[in-house]
């Protein structure tokens, strides 16, 4: 490695001297189509595939994708990372996707961002196979857990700034392209999907990826859309990515069971098949040989690699060594984070914070609470050097003074039910496992229900039933449906998958050191019948425009609890919205302001959300639309006025007889407030037609 190091260096150096520069854009396209000239076809080919080395999970090195030692082009070297860097052992395990969604903070994201690609460039890695940001389609999808959540705006805030953030370093990889929310059957279904859904629903997030964030490469998904395996589907790679948004980066296709065949992948816009060649390779050389590919095609997908190598420095060595991974730096993100992404869901007057001090014993209860969970077993699955758990962060946060009875079981004896009776605080730890849901093939797959075990109801139910200052912290990669054990609990903490520091993270939540701030980015529904269909055993299954909220909200269901809903220890007072202007036209940017106020006393985040609906549209729209928010920290008494720009371009639908977005000639209703389902405030905007309108 050292030694290719300073290969690539040297080379770099020389073409320093002989002149040309890596920083100017038409520079760097001379530059590159320069060394595109010297390349053999073999060299060409050879870097459109990856080797296999590094294939086996846990090895502790990358999937390799060849360069040109003798030109000075860097190899790729890759690793999964939605959670954290997964190949090599000690890197920082942060909370999963969902769990950072639930932060609502992107300036959050961005710094996760960057810490996973400072881990990843420590060893030499250069690509960071994340982040997913398929939609949370349904919570039963078994990879839920490793993206933002529900709704396209947040999806697209979140995944920006994680690109941006990772991008400081090494090269992002947005994933899956596109339509990906099922695991199951993920190698083989069709998503029928109409025209205007897949506009509206399922690429925004990316567009924003690559347009906003700059993300340098994209991985296609195993499904296939309308019909089309998507890492041969000509409309999403060739007419969409790559003509229409302008990409000029490159495509990877998703791991072996990705490509599906050499002419429809190199023709419709793959660049790079992983982890080896078995469609590309051998095959798709003879195909540029016999003319069924052109060798331009090649020379595109080459120019795109080796563009992005340079332009994100990857021939310069790197000057950052693996102390960096799980550093104390890194560690305290994960903990923020985790402490920022629980949604406090249930709090009874009194019941949290916990004071240490009126506290001699506290039961923490059930297996999970001492237990290492961290997420699923699929390829997102990290190598901690430990886990704190819920257990060891309140025994280290609550000191010698107080006795913390753990009982590890999930099912109560008489004994066990004595000592819950005794204690002055029982905190019980319920959830999910990589047992219950994850990646497909690696894993549980898709979940087969919402409602946690009958054992571990029956353990929440059994303990607030003994005894009645009973808080419940829940871990899971989605949505939860509740038993009828919710009210007789106290109070209830969702914390996700919350990483490594999740245990601490969650001490400091329930004694009142950190403040709960998350909103859940995913509705919690009363029960599956609130969701549209899920379909995990089909082949052939079709996606249409409404889910999450916007699904509730079309047919009048109330959730348990609502898309953007969380508490705090601390009250707010939202006031005055206003707008910039009244009236707009495409092209205008509003800037829509609230007075916020933290009425209680202590310091505490409120997230203003804001959401648009559409009276009048001759089109069908959602109820409402999430178009902005904006997280705010107050110290108890503070007022500050928080600021929410939205495009007018944003408020655009996809029409499919223009094949065009188009503004409607409308006035528009704003609502601001706290969760989808609290939206106190409310304004207009008139809106010009107008179309077609840009939304890139
Ligand atoms: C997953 C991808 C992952 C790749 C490499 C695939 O099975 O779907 O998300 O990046 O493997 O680990």
């Amino acid at each position: 490695m050292r030694h290719l190091s300073l290969v690539f260096a040297l080379a770099s150096l020389l073409f320093a001297c002989s002149g040309t520069s890596s920083t100017g854009g038409s520079d760097l396209e001379n530059r590159v189509d320069e060394l595109i000239e010297q390349m053999t076809l073999e060299e060409k080919v050879a870097q459109m595939a990856g080797d296999g080395e590094g294939f086996f999970l846990g090895d502790e090195t990358a999937w390799n994708v060849p360069g040109v030692e003798r030109l000075g082009i860097p190899p790729f070297r890759m690793a999964d990372g939605p959670r954290g860097v997964t190949t090599v052992e000690g890197a920082t395990t942060f909370p999963v996707g969902v769990a950072r969604g639930a932060t609502w903070d992107p300036e959050v994201e961005h710094r996760i961002g960057a810490a996973m690609g400072r881990e990843l460039r420590s060893f030499g890695g250069n690509v960071l196979l994340a982040p997913t940001i398929n939609n949370l389609r349904h919570p039963r999808w078994g990879r839920a857990q490793e993206t933002y959540g529900e709704d396209v705006h947040h999806l697209s805030r979140m995944g920006v700034e994680f690109v941006r953030g990772v991008q400081e370093y090494v090269l992002a990889n947005p994933k899956h392209y596109a339509a990906n929310s099922i695991e199951d059957t993920r190698f083989g279904v069709d998503v029928t999907v109409d025209e205007r859904t897949l506009r509206e629903v399922y690429l925004p997030h990316f567009r924003a990826a690559v347009l906003e964030g700059g993300a340098a490469s994209v991985m296609s998904a195993y499904n296939s859309v309308n019909g089309q395996f998507c890492g041969e589907n000509e409309q999403l790679l060739k007419q969409i990515l790559k003509t229409e948004w302008g990409f000029d980066g490159f495509v990877l296709s998703d791991w072996i069971f990705g490509t599906q065949s050499t002419l429809g992948s190199a023709l419709n816009g793959l660049d790079i098949e992983m982890p080896v060649a078995s469609v590309y390779g051998d095959k798709l050389l003879a195909a540029v040989n016999q003319g069924d590919v052109p060798e331009s095609v090649i020379d595109d997908a080459v120019r795109r690699m080796v563009r992005k190598k340079f332009q994100h420095n990857l021939d310069q060595p790197s000057n950052i060594d693996e102390s960096v991974l799980g550093s104390e730096e890194h560690l305290a993100l994960a903990r923020e984070a985790a402490a920022k992404g629980s949604v406090l869901l249930k709090n009874e007057p009194g019941a949290l914070p916990m004071d240490v001090s009126a506290i001699e014993r506290i039961a923490v209860v059930g297996l999970l609470a001492d237990t290492a969970n961290t997420g699923d077993n699929g390829t997102s699955n990290t190598q901690p050097a430990f886990v704190v758990t819920v257990l060891q962060g309140i025994q280290e946060a609550v000191g010698a003074a107080v006795t913390v009875d753990h009982i590890g079981n999930d099912v109560l004896s008489a004994e066990d039910i004595a000592i819950v009776a005794a204690a002055d605080a029982v905190v019980v730890v319920v959830g999910l496992t990589a047992e219950d849901e994850g990646e497909g093939l690696f894993g549980a797959g898709d979940r087969a229900d919402l409602a946690l075990s009958v054992e571990r109801a029956k353990l929440v139910q059994d303990a607030a039933t003994a005894n009645d200052r009973t808080v419940v912290v829940l871990e899971a990669g989605s949505a939860i449906t509740m038993g009828d054990w919710l009210p007789d609990i106290e109070a209830l903490l969702m914390a996700w998958y919350p990483g490594q520091m999740g245990g601490h993270a969650v001490a400091d939540l329930l004694f009142g050191d950190a403040n709960p701030s998350g909103k859940l980015p995913v509705t919690f529904p009363t029960g599956l019948d609130q969701l549209p269909p899920f379909d995990n055993e089909s082949l052939e299954v079709t996606y249409d425009y409404f889910h999450g909220y916007r699904y509730l909200d079309r047919n009048d269901s109330t959730p348990e609890f609502p898309f953007g809903f969380g508490l705090s220890y601390t009250t707010f007072s939202i006031d005055g919205l206003r707008a910039s202007q009244i009236e707009a036209k495409a092209g205008d940017v509003v800037l829509f302001s609230v007075d916020v106020t933290n009425t209680g006393s202590v310091a505490g985040a409120e997230v203003v959300q804001l959401y648009v609906t559409y009276p009048g549209s001759a089109v069908e729209r959602s109820e409402r639309d999430l178009k902005g928010f904006a997280k705010v920290m107050l110290e108890p008494g503070a007022m500050q006025t928080v600021e929410i720009a939205v495009p007018v371009n944003d408020l655009a639908y996809y029409d499919v007889g223009e094949g065009a977005w188009a503004l409607e000639g409308l006035e528009h209703a704003v609502h601001a407030g706290t969760s989808s389902r609290d939206l106190p405030l409310s304004t207009t905007l008139t809106v010009a037609a107008e179309r077609p309108v840009s939304v890139y």
